[in-house]
């Protein structure tokens, strides 16, 4: 699960890491900080708490683990397990 904060967005409301400590931080300014990394599932339901107190909708979850993420985009498959890898009789 990942959580990322628009920062266009975000104005300091500051009801994010009242409500959700373990997940959201406030910086210099008050306004909210998310971590990069993937968060356990056990912080989905006070990441979510804090989502959807933002008044501003700054903070989107996602609820997919990494290994469920597609992968980027451009990068191409890999030939040496694909089909044109076999040898050809
Ligand atoms: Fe910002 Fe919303 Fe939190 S405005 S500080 S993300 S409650």
């Amino acid at each position: 699960m990942r959580v990322r904060v628009d920062g266009r967005r975000c104005v300091g409301h500051g009801r994010c890491y009242a409500l959700a400590p373990e997940v959201y931080a406030d910086d210099e300014r008050g306004h909210c900080v998310a971590p990069a990394t993937e968060l356990p599932r056990e912080l989905e339901a006070q990441a979510r708490r804090g989502a959807e107190n933002c008044p501003e909708h700054a903070i989107s979850v996602d609820a997919r683990v990494e290994s469920d993420r597609p992968r980027p985009e451009g990068r191409p498959p890999d030939r040496r397990t694909g089909p044109m890898s076999r040898p050809r009789s």
